[in-house]
């Protein structure tokens, strides 16, 4: 399997196994845990989740199952838990994170992410002065070990060179959405030359994402005729052209699969070798299309342009 290292000296798995909807949609909280297991048990080390995906219960039964079967031992695991946004604050980051720990009946997380640089809840209990506050609580837990790793999300250049310029603890990752039609090569370039893992989700164009984020007319990555093309040539599945894109590229791939067929799929991606050409083509489908745009995210009077700092 692919790896990465962060700026801790850890390496971790590049390919990372999300839970948003992890058994599919409708969610079906009984079979979260099921799906979180067989990634574990078809070799899946890296697991993606959130507090605001409300499964990390089931994140957590999946883990002990593993874990008390001796399937995996703990340190073989990379779990990433998320702060949501109506906690960026100090009290926010601690209660928040204690929180987690129990769901996910874990002592520590490998990594703890900011979910998104925007607060949503104006309440003044819980607005930080800056969001200064909200990182210096997470280099705290970081110091307390009780994060081994912290890092940012939805993160611009912009937002993250206001970070690094008070940071004392760089994050080790952004995660962003990127595919393709989304490439975010700035940025990209910009983490490396930070030292900061970019992180890529919804790498096959988030194709069973919610009716918020969804238009008729938004194009379908999995169905476009280059990657397909690509896939034909290879004899495997456009799904695993798109995640092998990411990974050649350097970055962390955040994926999702509520098949055992389909996180097998995922994992055999890693071995996949895409030539110069077919990479070239993959990049020449860049047409800035985001297919999670964070509308809720938009204060009045902004538009995505602005949250997104273009
Ligand atoms: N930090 C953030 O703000 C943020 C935002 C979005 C996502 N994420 C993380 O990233 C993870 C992945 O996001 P995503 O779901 O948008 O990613 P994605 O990888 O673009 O899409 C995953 C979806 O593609 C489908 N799929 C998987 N393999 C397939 C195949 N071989 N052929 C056709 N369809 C296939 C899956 O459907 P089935 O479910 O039917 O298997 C799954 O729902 C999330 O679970 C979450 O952990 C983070």
């Amino acid at each position: 399997m692919a790896a990465i290292c962060l700026n801790t000296g850890k390496k971790i798995p590049a390919l990372a196994f999300g839970t948003w909807n992890a058994s599919g949609m409708p969610r079906s909280s009984s079979s979260d845990d099921e799906i979180i297991f067989q990634v574990i048990a078809a070799n899946g080390r890296h697991i993606d989740t959130a507090s605001i995906y409300g499964n990390e219960e089931d994140v957590g039964k999946a883990v002990q199952r593993a874990l008390s079967s001796g399937l995996v031992k703990r340190d073989d695991l990379f779990v990433c838990t998320k702060l949501w946004c109506a906690y960026h604050s100090r009290v926010g980051v601690a209660s928040e994170v204690r929180l987690s720990l129990e769901k996910l009946q874990l002592d520590y997380v490998d990594l703890y992410l900011i979910h998104a640089p925007w607060s949503i809840k104006p309440d003044s209990a819980l607005k930080p002065k800056s969001f200064m506050e909200t990182w210096r609580a997470m280099e705290e837990l970081y110091d307390s070990g009780v994060a081994r790793a912290i890092g940012v999300c939805n993160f611009t250049v912009k937002k993250l060179d206001e970070l690094l310029e008070y940071a004392r603890i760089t994050p080790v990752i952004n995660q962003v959405e990127s595919h393709p039609y989304l490439q975010q090569n700035e940025l990209l370039e910009y983490c490396r030359s930070k030292g900061i893992v970019f992180s890529a989700f919804s790498p096959l164009g988030s194709p069973k994402r919610g009716p918020n984020n969804r238009r008729d007319d938004d194009p379908i990555l999995l169905d476009d005729p280059v990657v397909c093309d690509i896939a034909q040539q290879h004899n495997v599945y456009p799904a695993q052209v798109l995640l092998q894109w990411g990974l050649q590229r350097g970055a962390a791939v955040v994926t999702k699969a509520s098949t055992k067929e389909r996180v097998g799929q995922a994992l055999d991606a890693c071995t996949l070798q895409l030539s110069l050409e077919d990479v070239s083509r993959l990049d020449g489908l860049e047409c800035g299309f985001r297919y999670l745009r964070m509308e809720p995210f938009k204060r009045p009077g902004q538009t995505l342009a602005d949250i997104w700092d273009q």
